[in-house]
């Protein structure tokens, strides 16, 4: 089920969340209509990466309320949680975690599996993602470089076209990459109406971003554009 355009599919209000005695987010906002893309700059270490788990509901923040599809995930039960995520959510984890022991299109597919789709229709996404992406298909997925192991993260997390999450996508990729996988990850938002919240160094694939923020003494402030 598609929200209708207006309604903000991931949002984040007032968010706190700390450890060892460190404020990372001190009263995050956040909200992401379907449809449009936001990227999240700041320093190392500043709590970034934080933000996007407190999204996926890998951390509950200590105070503030976590939405994503209307759903407040503070009221999930463990399970329901998962599941939720499986659905809604797709995460493009900042060193690209795959399981070695399967096949990069195996990879990609687990993702379509584990949402319920039959192994034909999950096996020709996959392959179909890969190859847009210039992965080699048959190589083994521990003899993938940096640069394509961070390829089939990314198709992984497209593979069911969900609310999208990524952080640092593009952290090890040349140029020419960067630029499919920037292409790939800013057109899921047009196409298919999701929301796209990406973490990035880069400031050319973060002014691609229909909101830029940077994550300012535990806020996210917008980026005045310097034009
Ligand atoms: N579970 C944890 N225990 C202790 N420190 C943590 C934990 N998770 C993150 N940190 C620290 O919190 C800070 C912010 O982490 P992170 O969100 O990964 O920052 P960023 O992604 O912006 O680089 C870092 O200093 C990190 O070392
Ligand atoms: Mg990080």
């Amino acid at each position: 089920m598609t929200p209708p355009p207006t309604q903000p599919v991931l949002r984040l209000s007032d968010v706190v969340y700390g450890v060892a005695e460190r404020q990372l987010l001190a009263g995050a906002d956040l909200t992401v209509p379907a449809g449009r893309s936001v990227s999240v700059m700041g320093p190392s270490g500043s709590g970034k990466s934080t933000l996007l788990m407190c999204l996926m509901g890998l951390i509950r923040p200590e105070f503030g309320r976590v939405e994503v599809m209307g759903e407040n995930l503070a009221r999930l039960s463990p399970r329901a949680l998962a599941a939720h995520r499986r659905r809604h959510i797709g995460m493009v984890f900042q060193f690209g975690e795959l399981l070695p022991e399967l096949t990069p299109v195996e990879n990609v597919m687990i993702a379509s599996l584990l949402a319920g789709d039959l192994a034909d229709t999950a096996r020709s996404r996959a392959e179909k993602l890969l190859h847009g992406l210039g992965v080699p298909h048959r190589t083994a997925t521990q003899d993938l470089s940096g640069g394509e192991r961070q390829r089939v993260a990314v198709a992984r997390a497209l593979v069911n076209t969900p609310e999208l999450l990524a952080d640092e996508p593009t952290g090890s990729l040349d140029g020419e990459h960067r630029e499919a996988v920037a292409d790939l990850l800013f057109s899921t938002p047009r196409d298919h109406g999701c929301a796209l919240v990406v973490v990035t160094h880069d400031p050319a694939v973060a002014s691609r971003a229909d909101v830029r923020l940077h994550l300012h003494e535990g806020r996210l402030v917008q980026v005045e554009e310097a034009r």
